[in-house]
């Protein structure tokens, strides 16, 4: 168990950030001072819960942030503060159900269960812009195929080299940064881990970036389709099951198609079978749907998919095996919640092995110049309701997320779309005003 006193000690750290991320992934700390440490490691840093997004009231008591200590990051770039993830618990009470790191921890608990142990990785793209969010931060940004540009990566190396250094020095093993497909987007790749571990680096990588950014004077946004025309900031995920006992990857099958064991097809059964529902986990927010069912980009293809179908090294589908014992999700965005996302994954991959599903045919087609062949593939949810509705109407996955996660989740998202609906836009008046 790690000491954080003895961490602050060792590592010269004067605060601990303690960490909670809420059903909207926003994450959310308070800053305690080394000297306290001791005490908020046994009991855990009181917050309000209801005054982040959470289903709480204000008159529920409080709601506590105990640090999972082995989590523990010395900040590379304020190396006087360590961030710290924690599990959220009532004040008198047991664990917050509802909780993105409880849900997920208790479908990690399920897996091992199981003898399994889940591994992945994450591919969370971001757009750097000016302060003020509302452009490309760099004028000179302007191809109309930018993916991979060479020049215009170079122009960002103060940014992507620091936050590769750190990741580096963390030891995440991270082996590639690249500029992608869209102006002012860019990419960084990092070894796939546990999915706990995975959720945390996660999230610790959107601070990281946010974070260095603001240091250039710059915007980091994970946004879905922060820019229309422009291919969205993706959040694929790479996924693989693992047999606790001997090590080895269950997934991996050189006798079988593509490589994927009886397992992992059946995990992949399992997402495929729950698709539509898990989308208001994976592309949580009103934008989200901007980037999955967009028409083309400038640069040629939205590099997100619009239908529920899979097929082997091809990128115009949902899901993509690159190669044996693991495959890609390329649904999820950069709103999705870093545990939420792991979890759903789980949710629905752990269903998939106990009904020994399906995931039906592979389609080898070119799914944006050929998609309308395929005509008995769902298609995913066109906007927010939609998705809200499809999670509402699976009664397996809810249970599979827990209820008290599931009832929560529904509630503050369907306030999300109803505050989305109440809004007068632009639109409405250009196109009604004169009707
Ligand atoms: N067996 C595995 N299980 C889970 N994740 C894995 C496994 N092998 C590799 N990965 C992870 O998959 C991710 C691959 O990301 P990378 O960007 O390199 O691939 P890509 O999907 O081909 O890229 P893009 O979608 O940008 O074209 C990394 O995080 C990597 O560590
Ligand atoms: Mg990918």
């Amino acid at each position: 168990m790690t000491d954080l006193a003895a961490f602050a000690r060792e590592n010269g750290i004067k605060y601990f950030m303690i960490s909670y991320t809420d059903l909207f992934g926003a994450q959310r700390a308070k800053l305690v001072p080394s000297q306290a440490i001791s005490d908020m490691q046994a009991d855990g840093a009181g917050f309000a819960g209801f005054a982040t997004w959470l289903d709480l009231t204000p008159a529920h008591p409080d709601m506590l942030a105990v640090p999972d200590a082995p989590s523990v990051i010395q900040l590379p770039w304020k190396r006087d503060v360590a961030w710290v993830a924690s599990n959220c618990v009532m004040s008198g009470g047991g664990p917050l159900d509802q909780a993105p790191r409880n849900v997920l921890g208790n479908l990690v608990g399920e897996a091992a269960a199981m003898g399994l142990t889940v591994k992945t990785g994450v591919e969370p793209e971001f757009f750097l812009l000016t302060p003020d969010g509302s452009e490309i931060s760099d004028p000179a940004d302007t191809a109309v195929k930018p993916c991979y540009d060479q020049q215009a990566v170079m122009r960002r190396y103060d940014v992507i080299a620091e936050i590769c250094d750190y990741m580096l020095e963390l030891g995440w093993e991270p082996y590639q940064n690249d500029h992608e497909d869209a102006n002012g987007q860019f990419e960084m790749n990092w070894k796939y881990d546990t999915a706990m571990a995975t959720a945390d680096k996660h999230s610790f990588f959107k601070f990281m970036v946010r974070s260095v950014a603001e240091k250039h004077g710059l915007r980091a946004t994970f946004m879905p389709k922060p820019i229309m025309g422009l291919t969205g900031n993706g959040c694929h995920v790479h996924v693989s099951v693992w047999d606790a006992a001997s090590g080895k990857n269950a997934f991996a099958d050189d006798a079988k198609e593509l490589g994927l064991s009886d397992q992992g097809r059946h995990f992949l059964g399992g997402i495929m079978k729950h698709a539509s529902a898990l989308a208001v986990i994976t592309n949580p927010t009103v934008n989200s749907y901007k980037r999955i069912n967009a028409a083309r980009t400038v640069s040629g293809a939205t590099w997100a998919p619009n239908t529920v179908t899979w097929t082997g090294n091809n990128r115009t589908h949902m899901v993509r095996v690159p190669g044996p014992g693991r495959f890609e999700l390329r649904l999820p965005d950069g709103a999705a919640n870093p545990y939420l996302l792991q979890a759903v994954i789980i949710a629905a991959g752990l269903s998939g092995l106990r009904t020994k599903a399906d995931p039906g045919p592979r389609h080898d087609i070119d799914m944006y110049a050929e998609g309308h062949t395929v005509t008995n593939a769902p298609r995913l949810p066109l906007n927010l309701l939609d998705a809200i509705r499809a999670y509402d109407a699976d009664p397996d996955l809810k249970a599979a997320m827990g209820e008290a996660f599931s009832g929560a989740y529904l509630k503050l998202k369907t306030q999300d779309w109803n505050a989305y609906t109440s809004h007068l836009s632009q639109w409405e008046r250009d196109t009604t005003l004169d009707i």
